[in-house]
């Protein structure tokens, strides 16, 4: 692949130039692209048992194989090295370093991420480590989950064995991937692992995520043996109103407590918000909530991550029944935003990633921000040269790159971009069915071929900036 960038794109009038060491990055996460699902003592994750019931996922389809990363993880790398990222985030599989969520770690687990963090400072790329990207191990699931107190103090366990072993090399960390995710899709609407809809206990799960994520910052501070930078990272939503109505705007404070204020005031605040509270109050009173956990869940992050991929329109109305929104989903109406589309049906709409990034440069001033995920996903295919031409991929990031570098000429302190994703891979509840990747996945033969959008990404990262 070439990655030279042509000479006359080098001129500065040509490039929307982006800050001196800003992180140009590719993200993936490990249930998405390893496979090798009972390999050197991994045990399943709730995503595995979830992909095994029949029903679940898109085509039947599992990570067991995946894009078979576990075993092309060297390939993988030099494709990193040939875009020119200067950092790659991706996610340690719990279970498979602990397997039971508890005890002691698995060497081989550990292993497999100390040669993928080695192989990349070889290419002089900087690892950015995840510890939870949704696989939980079942066994953990089966006490509880979640839901329970006792997985937090079990994660807080497990990122003291990453620490341990990855902590001389990774200078980027980063708790929870998603918790509204985690919390809302898994255990109130059930359209994720473990696929419950219990909408009580999905707001105990988003405390003790959030009670996991402050623990491990406190076992991350004291263990780790050079000094690193602690994050966490969020799909805040870029929330509007369908219309000027109170009404409207009701349905958009809902939403905004339950899928922003709901993570951002707890750990920068030290709170919850007071109208999360009221809105919920005829699901639970929040006793889980003990004393101190609040001052555990503030501990001071280095980073904030913000994922993004669509804004979110919202009106006045709703419907019984299973929703990822506890206590609002009878009150809000998700409403279609107009515009072209991604194959997930996302509209495109740079301008939410915006108001986002200003929005947190005018509340969390001192913090910095990592786009730690955006990209699209779009049907694409090899032609019969092998080519994947994928001009869509492209428009979508370059719109949302100039929204970033916007926003930093605007005051944001955006230090980094993370494309979603560096391969096609496994996307959930989708399965298969969805490509997000620069680089093609035929999961046939798991072979790799850069689309023209790894090439178009090259270019960026080599001028460090977009072409105008
Ligand atoms: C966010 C998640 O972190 C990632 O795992 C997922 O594949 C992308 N969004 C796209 O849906």
């Amino acid at each position: 692949m070439t990655t030279t960038a042509p000479r006359t794109h080098n001129a500065p009038h040509t490039t929307l130039a982006f800050p001196e060491g800003f992180r140009w990055g590719a993200a993936t996460a490990a249930y998405q692209i390893e496979g090798a699902a009972d390999e050197d003592g991994r045990t399943p994750s709730i995503w595995d048992t979830f992909s095994r019931t029949p029903g679940k996922v898109r085509n039947g389809d599992t990570g067991d194989i995946a894009a078979d990363h576990y075993h092309r993880m060297r390939e993988d790398v030099a494709l990193m090295a040939e875009l020119g990222l200067t950092d790659y985030r991706f996610s340690v599989s719990w279970p498979r370093v602990q397997p039971t969520g508890r005890g002691p770690a698995v060497q081989k687990g550990l292993d497999f991420y100390r040669a993928l963090v080695d192989e990349l400072l070889d290419h002089r790329i900087r690892p950015v480590l995840t510890l939870y990207h949704w696989d939980l191990p079942q066994e953990l699931e089966d006490a509880g989950g979640w839901p329970v107190r006792d997985t937090a103090e079990r994660f807080a366990e497990y990122a003291g064995l990453v620490a341990d072993a990855l902590g001389d090399r990774v200078p980027l960390w980063t708790t929870l991937n998603e918790p509204w995710c985690s919390a809302f899709l898994g255990y109130a609407q059930g359209v994720h692992a473990p696929g419950r809809t219990e909408p009580e206990a999905a707001l105990r799960a988003a405390h003790h995520l959030l009670l996991g994520h402050g623990l491990a910052v406190g076992v991350l501070r004291e263990r780790l043996p050079v000094p690193a930078q602690v994050s966490l990272t969020l799909n805040l939503a870029a929330v509007r109103p369908h219309t000027g109505s109170a009404a409207d705007a009701d349905a958009v404070r809902r939403v905004d407590a339950l899928a922003n204020r709901i993570w951002l005031d707890p750990v920068f605040r030290g709170s919850y918000p007071e109208d999360l509270l009221r809105d919920t109050a005829a699901l639970t009173d929040w006793s889980f909530v003990e004393d101190g956990d609040l001052a555990v869940i503030s501990r001071p992050v280095d980073a904030l991550g913000l994922n993004y991929y669509a804004p979110t329109v919202v009106a006045a109305g709703g419907h019984a029944g299973p929703s990822p929104w506890p206590g609002a989903g009878e009150h809000v109406r998700f409403v279609p935003a107009p515009g072209p589309r991604t194959a997930m049906d996302w509209p495109v709409d740079a301008g939410g990633l915006r108001e986002l990034l200003l929005r947190l440069r005018d509340e969390l001033p001192d913090t910095p921000l990592l786009i730690t995920e955006n990209g699209a996903a779009y049907d694409d295919y090899a032609d019969p040269e092998g080519a994947v031409h994928d001009p869509e991929r492209i428009a979508y990031l370059h719109a949302h790159l100039a929204a970033v570098h916007r926003a930093i000429a605007d005051g944001a302190d955006v230090q980094g971009y993370f494309l979603w994703s560096l391969l096609d891979n496994f996307e959930w509840a989708h399965g298969y069915s969805k490509r997000f990747g620069v680089v093609h996945v035929d999961f046939a033969s798991r072979r790799r071929t850069p689309k023209d959008s790894a090439r178009w990404y090259a270019g960026v990262v080599a001028r460090g900036g977009l072409p105008v």
